[in-house]
Order: structure tokens, then sequence, then C-alpha cells
């Protein structure tokens, strides 16, 4: 499929569902604690995204059971919130959700600190925060698509950090996934010319230690093979004549 333009229109309607799911980040973040479990944050999520009038885009997505993923420590996406899923002191915590209003998908991931955590982690965290606005910066008419995968490969490899390369950023729109698919390595200057109207989903996911991942038995929770701590930030990004905006701030 050919990478879908959006219109001023359809961007305004994503814009829409954008701040939705901000408020939905934000009903989770406000439970992030030691001793909270991730389904404690699942049901926050579920909560607010009825409230708003919103869908969950995750829960069913083939057959995915929940409405956020939530992925600790070593865990790098697709972990699924269960009452088990206690927070400590010191742990990450990605979350990964994604809604739908009328039609037009968001999808944005934070992660967040559990109390205090060690300098290193803190570290991953903004480092990988960091190389996401690297690469939004990137989002502009006339670059190419593989400047912002570049821009998340060298900032975070400079830090000696594992890019993963199994999951990679999306175009969004009516659908979660579109064309094209947006890795987060590449060399710069290469694949298809970014235009107005392009809506992509940039979503750096870095490993403190070496980039390989595996997938657990659950068929879903994606892991560091290493154990290292993965880190996962995530925007709904809409390029526009007059730069990047940032459709889930
Ligand atoms: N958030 C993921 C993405 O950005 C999709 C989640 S897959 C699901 O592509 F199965 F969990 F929904
Ligand atoms: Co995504």
């Amino acid at each position: 499929m050919a990478i879908q333009l959006k219109s001023a229109a359809e961007i305004e309607k994503m814009r829409t569902s954008g701040i939705a799911l901000r408020k939905v980040h934000e009903a989770v973040r406000a439970i992030v604690r030691p001793g909270a479990t991730t389904m404690d944050m699942e049901r926050a999520a579920v909560a607010t995204i009825e409230k708003l009038g919103a869908k969950a885009a995750f829960k069913g997505y083939h057959g995915y059971p929940a409405a956020l993923c939530t992925s600790v420590n070593s865990e790098v996406i697709h972990g699924i919130p269960s009452d088990r899923g206690v927070l400590r002191e010191g742990d990450i915590v990605s979350v990964d959700c994604g809604v739908v209003i009328d039609g037009y998908y968001s999808d944005c991931a934070v992660t967040y600190p559990v109390g205090n955590i060690s300098a290193d982690a803190e570290k991953l965290l903004r480092v990988t925060e960091a190389s996401l606005y690297a690469a939004i910066d990137m989002a502009v008419p006339g670059g190419r698509l593989s400047d912002i995968s570049h821009a998340v490969q060298s900032m975070c490899e400079a830090e000696g950090y594992g890019v993963v390369h199994e999951f990679v950023g999306h175009g969004i729109g009516k659908n979660m996934h579109e064309d094209p698919q947006l890795p987060n390595y590449g060399e710069p200057g290469k694949g298809p010319r970014l235009r107005p109207g392009m809506v992509l989903a940039i979503e750096p996911m870095i490993n403190a230690g070496s980039p390989d991942v595996k997938i657990l038995e659950d068929g879903w929770t994606a892991v560091t093979v290493d154990g290292s701590f993965s880190a996962h930030f995530e925007h709904t990004v809409a390029i526009t004549k007059d730069g990047p905006v940032i459709l889930t701030r």
C-alpha cells in the first residue's frame, strides 16, 4: 500500500485522537508507583478511554488481550498487563497505548521510572527520549525517511546502546499500521521523500546492552536477550509544510 497523505482536516481528527490518548497516558502515569500492578495501569487506561468515548486500538489487534502494553525493565515492548506485574522501586515501565476516535488512530509510548532508579536507568530513559525528539526534528518536508531512522541510531549508539531492529515505527491514520515502515537505524538520505500530509508513529526502542531481543512464551512480550533494561518512547507526528507537529503531546 502506498503512503497515505492526510488532509488538514484529517490531521485535525488525528489531533483530537492524540489529545485523548494523552489524557489516557496522564491517567496511567498517576498510577505508577512501587506496589502498583500493571493491571492497575490497564484499568486506569480502560476507564479513561471509555470516559473519553474512544476505542482502545490494541485490544483484539491480532488477538492482543489489553488496551495497554506495559513492559517492565528488560521487557522491550508488548508486555501484557497482569495482576502479578507488581512494580518495585528501581523498575522502569514502558507504557504503550493507541486509541481510535472518529476512525482515526493515534499511538504513543512513554517509559516511566518507578520511584528512584539507578543513574544508568535514568540515562537510558533520557537518551531514548532525546533520540525521539532528534528524530522528530528530521520529520520535515524534503527530507528522506531514513533521516529520521539515522537520528535515533546515531544518538543511541553513541552511548553504546543497542537499537532494536525487529520492531519499527510506522505510518498511521485510518489504520494503526500504514506504510511506510520506519526502522530506528539506517544511513541518512534513503527511502521515500518526506511530504506534508505524512503522519508517522516514530518510536525508538532502545536497549541498554545488546540490541538482540526474543519473544517470551506468551507469544507477545519482547525481552532483551542479555537481560539489560530497555526503553520505548513514541509520538504520532504529522509532517506539515511548517515542519513536524506532534499530535500526541
Ligand atoms: N504500539 C505498537 C506499535 O506501535 C502496536 C501494539 S501491538 C498490539 O506498533 F498488539 F499490542 F496492539
Ligand atoms: Co506504534
